[in-house]
Order: C-alpha cells, then structure tokens, then sequence
C-alpha cells in the first residue's frame, strides 16, 4: 500500500502506548481489549511502516507541545502545511479511544457492509482494477498494531477504506479534516492534435499557465504520475480512468449561480494532508522552450470555526463528538431518504469566488427549464435536440423536482426536440426513487418491476432484532420488510419478517455469510399525470433518440438510472476523459444504497435495542453500502459487474470542450445524430 502515509509521528509524542487485540473470534462481535500497559521506552513502536525522510520544513525535532496552539494563533493567509500536520502529529494517542473506534468500525465492515465478501474477487476485468481486498483483514491488522500517533490510526484505518475502491465505503474524521490544502494550478489531460497530455486547467495565480503541458509532477512523468496516484490513494471507483475524472479538474454545474464554474478536482483540493508540503512541477508553455519549473506550496483553507488554544482543546472542541439526542429519522419512509452521496467538500473552500449570475452562459444553449437537479437546454445549432442535465438526484425536495422535469420535457416537445441528451456529469447520486422516476419518464415501465434492481442484504443477529421492531413501528425505515418486495409473489410486499428472520447462507469467495433471500425496494408506481404526459413525448422508449454524456462521475442513484437506460434499454452512452485509447466506465459506485453509521446508531436508540456497536468518540461520518443489487439476470453484484458499465462510444476532453458545455454537447449531438 503506498497510500497517505508519510507522517510517521516521531517517538517523542505524548506517551508510547500499547494497542493490539486478541486474536479475532469467530463470533460476530470482536471485543477488542486495549492492553493497558504504556510503553515508555522511547523507540518507535510502529515497526511496519518505514519511517519517512523529514521533510523540508517538518523537523526530525520533537514537535512543539502547543502545534496547535501555534496553528491557531497563525493568521489564516499565513497558514503553512506544516502548521496543520504538526496539529495533527501533535494528538495523543488514546490507546481505549482508538479500540472503540476500531472495534465499531469492525463490525461495520463484518456484519453490515455489504461488499465485505464480494471484495475478496481474485479477477478485476477491464476497465476495474482493484486488486482482491480483505477489508477485516486490513482492520484486524490495524487492531493488532502498535500505534504511537493517533493520527497515523486514523489514516490507515482511512487507507483501508479507500482501497475498497468504493464511493459508498467512507472513513471521514473532522478531526483531521478539517483543512483544505490547495494547489494554485489545476490540472487536467486533454487530448490536443491526437495527443494526450497533462496539462493545466487554471492557474489561481494568473500567471498565465493556463493550457500549458505538464511534463512532470515531483519528477515523474505528469500522466504516469497522476495514474499512480488514481490507483493507490483514491477509492471513488473501481476504475483508474474514472478516478482520474474525479481528481482533476472540470466544469460542474453550481445551482446558486446557475452556471457551469471551474472545479479542482480532488487532486488540486484535497481534505486529508497531501504527501508533502508543495508539488513540483515542470511546464513546457507555447510561447517559449525553455521548461518552466514551479514548486507549489499548498494554500491551507480552514474550514472550522470552533475555537482552540493547544492540542487538549484542538481534541476537545474540535474532535470529539458532542453528545447527540436522537431524533426519529424523517417520515416518509426509506425511498424519500436522503441517500447520501460520497463524501466530498462540502463546504465553498473559499467563500466570495462563485461568481454572481450573469445571465445567459450559453450563447447557443438556451435554458428552457432549471430546477435544483436538473436544468434542460436547447441547442441552436441542432434545434431537434434538447439537454437535460441532471447533475445531482439529491435536490432539497425530490417530488417538486418531478415536476420540473415533466416542465422540461414538455418544453423541448414544445421546442420540437425530438432528440435527448441526458447529461450526468458530477451526479454523485441521491434520491433512488427520483432515478427510478427519470428512468420512467424516458422508459415507462411495462411491468411494476422494471425500474427496480433485484438486491440482497447482510444479515445479524442485531439487525434480526431491529427489523422486528421497524416492522410493526413507524419511523424506523431501511430494515422494514414492508419496504420490500415478495419477489415470489409479483410485486407485492412482504407481509411478515421473514425476509430477516428466514436469512440463507451464503458462500462468496470463500466467505460464508447469512444474507437475505433475493428482494426488491419497493417503489411507488409514477402518478398517472406523468405517465400519460410522457407517452405523448415523441423520443419516449426511442434508444436512437437518448444519449447519456458522462465522464464516471456518476454515482449512485445516478449509476442506477444509468444501468436501466443502457444494458436494459440499449441507450447508448458516450463517456469523456480519462485516458485516451482506453475504456471509462459510465458511472461508479452503482451497486449498493449507502447507510452513515450515526443513522445506523440512531435506529438502534430509537428502538431501545443495543446496538452491537459503541458510537465512535470522534465527530465522523462513516458510510456504508448496505443493500446489494445485481443488473437483471447477473449472478455478479452491479457493483462488481465490470462488464455493464462499459460505454459504447469514447470521446476526449480537448481544452475547448473541458471549458464549455455547449461545445462538448455540440460534439455529442454531432457525433449522435448526423
Ligand atoms: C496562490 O495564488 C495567490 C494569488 O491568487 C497568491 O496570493 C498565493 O501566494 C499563491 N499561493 C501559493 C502557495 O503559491
Ligand atoms: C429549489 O431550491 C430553492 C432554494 O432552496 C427552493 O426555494 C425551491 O423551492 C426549490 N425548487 C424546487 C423545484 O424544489
Ligand atoms: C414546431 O413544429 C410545428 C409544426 O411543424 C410548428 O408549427 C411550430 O412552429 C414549431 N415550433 C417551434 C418552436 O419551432
Ligand atoms: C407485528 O404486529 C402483529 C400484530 O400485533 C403481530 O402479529 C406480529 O407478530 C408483529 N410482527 C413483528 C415482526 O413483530
Ligand atoms: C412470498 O410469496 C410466496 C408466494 O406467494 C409465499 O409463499 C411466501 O410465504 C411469501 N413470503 C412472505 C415472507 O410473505
Ligand atoms: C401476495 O400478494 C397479495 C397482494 O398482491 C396478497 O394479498 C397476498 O397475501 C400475498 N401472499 C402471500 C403469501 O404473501
Ligand atoms: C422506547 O422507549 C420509550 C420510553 O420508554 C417508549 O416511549 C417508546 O415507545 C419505545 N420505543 C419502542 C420502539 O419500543
């Protein structure tokens, strides 16, 4: 594992405590005993990880006690990124701390994450890479470790997350995610006279960079380097192209404004601490020969607003979670759920640089229709086509957002389009039920179940106790049988716990698991009003007539809507970016619903059930896929099932099109309908 992991805290921290576990038990919860001896000899006592060179800038000497005193006192435009990572070197490890956190996450990833065994898959075909991954393994090694940084921990517990290569699966401390670190150049790999190359999207400093080629990163070849790093240290997909979508930088689309605005990518902005203090960079610009060799601080953006003074308070008000009444989940049950999408940066890393509407961005685009997920253009240059963007299926209110789509689609009929395309750039995902409805308006269903992916769960004693309780209560969604469908008898929905209570084992990749019976979601049929609307619509159930543009980041509810338009419906998708020559999946991160472990903690409590798990002392949000669906008649689960998320045509980012929406649907409609 080559992942984040340069920050070996010197021996000199805090006091040297022990921490392993015994040997894990079969039984399904592992208590993990915080061995109470210190050990004060001042050796380092993590021994299987080699210690990193000190960097320049991050000294061999102790660090000072009060690091984060100091990086509290530092005005924030002074901040350095060593003032943040001897904050985090600074913390103490908690050695019965960090066996809660351990032991919880544990039981996460043994008995409810639903792609603990599917992970053990010996083959990735093309386009996946993922090598097989033991995720208990990685975590009971964890337990087994001697820590002296709580921070080291915490990150590889992170790493062993992210290796899953799944956008659902998220180990997120606010604790050591609470800076932004920033590169002023962004970059992206465009392909320019036949030939790709990394090259920089926007430079923050406007020292005129922008489209420059960049030979090298930290003297590697610039494309060799960024596919590296796709494949070791992010874990948004299964596949390096599609992760390299996710980290560079593009256009996305901001509901404030209402404009397309510039975004980093998540490799020029990164949440964790980047490797070292800057990047080096070597450009060759057009205007001249000569290289130009740039070294690149990160800019650090804070992004908290709680006070502290030194390390104890750093821990106090900013790590430790507060103590949470629970409130019962919103009504509405399990569909109308937020389905929360991957973990990103959600707050503006820096205020005030979203720019105020200015009216039209398009000159050949008109917008006909704009809501909070989707917004539908009219292309002057192919008046019979017509976009629906649909950028997220998480707006604040998925049934308005109905009717916003039925409005555009009505308008591009009323514009004469009678060519779609449906563009699902940047939608990490949301509402399942606002996908399943998208899918019919394009495909009414013939049969209830159309819409609907066959899916399976993991199955415990504790969530055995807690679907017995959500079946006769209200308000405790996700483990209801209620929700799910009797697939042996048609679509009606389960009349009895049996679904939880009758669990199958099963063996995957030598794992043996209790899983339910084959089911459903149970989704509510779409109201008449838009059924009939959208048999009048000239391209409804019409392949030839929809492309869906993607560049893989597509998430979710989004990979979803996806899946049905494409491998059921003969959709045809043309997917942009990644590496030149090479497949790019359409969408990530597809086969699964996500659950936060705190929502998890909260139907426990509402129950007045134990959970298995203790609440992890950190503020956090871990995330896990927890139903597991399959593409119609696979026996692989979609989020596994490599060979359905390959797209039928290719295209490339060129500097025009990765800087303008209205050329890049240009050249899909162009290439779609000639
Ligand atoms: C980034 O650019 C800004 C100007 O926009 C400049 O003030 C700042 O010093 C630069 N930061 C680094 C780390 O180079
Ligand atoms: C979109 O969001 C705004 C602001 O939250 C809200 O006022 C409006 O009602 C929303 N529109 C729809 C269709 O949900
Ligand atoms: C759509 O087509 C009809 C019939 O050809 C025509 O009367 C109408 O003007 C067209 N509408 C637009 C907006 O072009
Ligand atoms: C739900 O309530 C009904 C009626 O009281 C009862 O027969 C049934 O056993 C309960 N189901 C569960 C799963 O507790
Ligand atoms: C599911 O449907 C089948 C066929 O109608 C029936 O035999 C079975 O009892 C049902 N299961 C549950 C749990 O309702
Ligand atoms: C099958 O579904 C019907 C509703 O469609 C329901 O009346 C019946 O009780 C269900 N049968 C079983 C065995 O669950
Ligand atoms: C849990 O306990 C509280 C207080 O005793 C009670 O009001 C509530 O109904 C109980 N909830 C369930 C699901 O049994």
């Amino acid at each position: 594992m080559v992942l984040l992991r340069s920050f070996i805290l010197s021996a000199s921290v805090a006091a040297l405590t022990v921490f392993s576990n015994a040997a894990p038990t079969p039984s399904s919860s592992v208590s993990i005993e915080p061995t109470p001896t210190a050990d004060r000899e001042p050796t380092p006592t993590v021994t299987t990880e080699p210690v990193s060179e000190p960097h320049p800038g991050h000294p061999a000497t102790p660090i000072a006690a009060n690091a984060c005193g100091t990086l509290a006192h530092t005005n924030s435009e002074e901040l350095k990124y060593k003032h943040v990572v001897d904050c985090y070197n600074s913390i103490p490890f908690d050695s019965a701390q960090a066996a809660t956190t351990l032991a919880t996450v544990l039981t996460i990833f043994k008995d409810y994450y639903v792609f603990t065994d599917s992970a053990l898959a010996r083959t990735a075909p093309a386009p996946f890479v993922n090598a097989p991954q033991d995720i208990v393994g990685e975590l009971e090694k964890i337990g087994r470790s001697k820590y002296t940084s709580d921070y080291k921990f915490h990150n590889d517990i992170l790493a062993a997350v992210t290796e899953l290569g799944d956008g659902h699966a998220a180990y997120s401390i606010s604790c050591y995610e609470s800076y932004i670190f920033a590169q002023n150049l962004t970059l992206y790999i465009p392909v320019v006279n036949g030939e790709q190359s990394v090259r920089v999207y926007s430079d923050e400093a406007k020292r005129g960079y922008d489209d420059c080629i960049v030979e090298t990163i930290n003297g590697e070849g610039a494309l060799s380097y960024l596919r590296t790093y796709a494949r070791d240290n992010f874990g948004m997909s299964h596949d390096t192209n599609a992760r390299l979508n996710f980290m560079l930088a593009s256009q996305d689309y901001d509901t404030v404004s209402g404009n397309y605005i510039g975004s980093p990518g998540m490799f020029s902005q990164r949440s964790t601490v980047p490797e070292g203090p800057h990047l080096d960079y070597k450009l060759k610009c057009s205007d001249s020969d000569d290289p130009i060799e740039l070294r690149e601080e990160w800019r650090i953006l804070p992004q908290i607003d709680t006070a502290f003074t030194d390390s104890s308070s750093y821990v106090k008000n900013v790590c430790i979670a507060p103590l949470v009444t629970v409130e019962p989940p919103a009504e509405g049950g399990l569909l109308r759920r937020r389905n929360e999408p991957v973990h990103r940066i959600t707050k503006r890393a820096e205020p005030g640089t979203v720019p105020a509407p200015t009216g039209p961005q398009f000159p050949g685009a008109d917008v006909l229709v704009a809501g909070n997920a989707t917004v539908f253009y009219h292309l002057k240059s192919h008046p019979d086509t017509g976009v629906m963007v649909c950028h997220t299926f998480l707006p604040s209110d998925p049934e308005a957002e109905k009717d916003v789509i039925l409005a555009g689609l009505v308008a591009f009929h009323d514009q004469n389009v009678t060519n779609i395309i449906v563009d699902f750039q940047g939608n990490t995902g949301g509402s399942v039920d606002l996908s399943a409805f998208l899918v019919q308006m394009l495909f009414p269903n013939k049969d209830p179940l159309d819409a609907a992916f066959p899916a399976d769960m993991r199955v415990t004693k504790a969530l055995q106790e807690l679907s017995k309780l959500s079946f006769n209560a209200s308000g405790i969604s996700y483990f209801n049988a209620r929700d799910f469908v009797n697939l042996s008898n048609g679509s009606a929905v389960y009349e009895n716990n049996d679904l939880f209570d009758k669990p199958i084992t099963q063996t995957r990749n030598g794992r043996s698991s209790l899983w339910t019976e084959k089911t459903t979601l149970n989704f509510p049929p779409v109201a008449e009003k838009y059924m009939t609307a959208a048999a009048s619509f000239p391209w409804t159930a019409k392949a030839e007539n929809i492309r869906i543009l993607t560049d893989g980041r597509c998430g979710s509810a989004c990979g979803m809507a996806s899946y049905f338009w494409t491998a059921l419906h003969d959709v045809a998708a043309y997917a942009i970016g990644g590496t030149h020559g090479e497949d790019l999946s359409m969408f990530s991160f597809a086969g699964a619903s996500v659950l936060k472990m705190a929502e998890l903690q909260g139907f426990y409590k509402i129950a007045n059930l134990t959970s298995p798990m203790s609440d992890v002392p950190y503020k956090n949000s871990i995330t896990f896929s927890w139903l597991q669906m399959y593409g119609k008649g696979r026996t692989t689960p979609l989020e596994y099932d490599a060979e359905l998320y390959r797209p039928k045509f290719r295209l490339d980012f060129t500097p025009e099109n990765a800087r303008s929406r209205e050329v890049m649907w240009n050249d899909v409609a162009a290439a779609a309908w000639k």
